[in-house]
C-alpha cells in the first residue's frame, strides 16, 4: 500500500521523494498545464523524463493526449520509450463514450509491453473490466465518486474483492482526493495506492498540537542552552 504524489511539479516531487513517503508520481494533461509545462509535447517530454529521472525507479503515469485510436497508440509506444518507470494513462472510453480504448489498453499492455494505467474510472464495473483488459494500474477518482453521491469506500472495497477473487493483477491506484482523510480511508477500504496534491501530504504530516508540543520542547530546551 503507497502514496503516490498527483503533480507535475518538480519542487514538489523533489521534497517528499527525499522524504521517502512516496512511491510515485502520477500526472494528467490538466495537472501539467496548472504546473507550467509549456512548449507543446516537446515540453510534456522534458518534464516527464524529468521527474521520471528524479524519481527511478518509482513509477510515473503519463497520459495520452488524444483519443485517436492510432494516436493513443503511438503515443503510448512512445512515452513508455521515454524513460523505463513510465506507464502511460489512457481513458476508460472516449469523450463521447467511444470503446475503443479498453481494446488500446490491452494491445499495448499485451504486444507492445506498455504497463497501462486506466484512467477517469468512477465505478467498480468500469475498473473490473480494465482489469480484466489486463492493465497495470485501474485508477478509480474517489473525489469524484462522493461528489456523485455514492460512497468511494464502498466502491473500493467491492473492486478490491473482485480484484483479490477473479485473481487480477492490476493495483487500484484512487485519486482525485479531496480531503486528507481520503488517503487512509481509501487505503483502508482497500486501495493499494492513493495519489494525492502534495498540498494535502503537508497537511497529513503537519499537526496544530504537534506544533505546540514541539515549540514547548524548543523553549524549555532553550533553558540549558541560557545555563551553559
Ligand atoms: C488521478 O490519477 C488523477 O490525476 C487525479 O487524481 C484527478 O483528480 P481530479 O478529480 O482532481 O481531476
Amino acid at each position: 500500500m503507497a502514496i503516490f504524489l498527483d503533480t507535475g511539479n518538480i519542487e514538489e516531487i523533489k521534497k517528499y521523494h527525499e522524504m521517502g513517503i512516496i512511491r510515485g508520481v502520477t500526472t494528467n494533461p490538466t495537472i501539467l498545464v496548472k504546473d507550467g509545462v509549456k512548449g507543446g509535447m516537446k515540453g510534456v517530454q522534458k518534464r516527464s523524463i524529468e521527474i521520471a529521472n528524479l524519481i527511478d525507479p518509482l513509477p510515473l503515469s503519463v497520459e495520452v493526449t488524444s483519443n485517436h485510436t492510432q494516436t493513443m497508440l503511438d503515443q503510448a509506444i512512445e512515452f513508455s520509450k521515454w524513460a523505463e518507470n513510465i506507464n502511460v494513462k489512457i481513458t476508460i472510453h472516449g469523450p463521447n463514450g467511444e470503446l475503443d480504448n479498453l481494446m488500446v489498453a490491452h494491445e499495448l499492455e499485451t504486444k507492445h509491453n506498455v504497463r497501462i494505467n486506466m484512467t477517469a474510472m468512477m465505478s467498480v464495473q468500469q475498473c473490473f473490466l480494465a482489469a480484466m483488459a489486463g492493465v497495470t494500474y485501474v485508477s478509480i477518482f474517489g473525489g469524484r465518486v462522493n461528489n456523485m453521491g455514492y460512497d468511494s469506500r464502498q466502491e473500493i472495497s467491492k473492486l478490491r474483492n473482485l480484484l483479490d477473487d477473479f485473481q487480477l493483477k492490476s493495483k487500484i491506484i484512487v485519486g482525485s482526493t479531496r480531503e486528507i482523510l481520503n488517503v487512509v480511508e481509501w487505503l483502508h477500504a482497500g486501495a493499494h495506492i492513493v495519489t494525492c496534491a502534495p498540498k494535502l501530504i503537508e497537511g497529513m504530516i503537519v499537526h496544530p498540537y504537534s506544533k505546540e508540543t514541539v515549540q514547548m520542547f524548543l523553549k524549555d530546551g532553550a533553558k540549558f542552552e541560557d545555563s551553559k
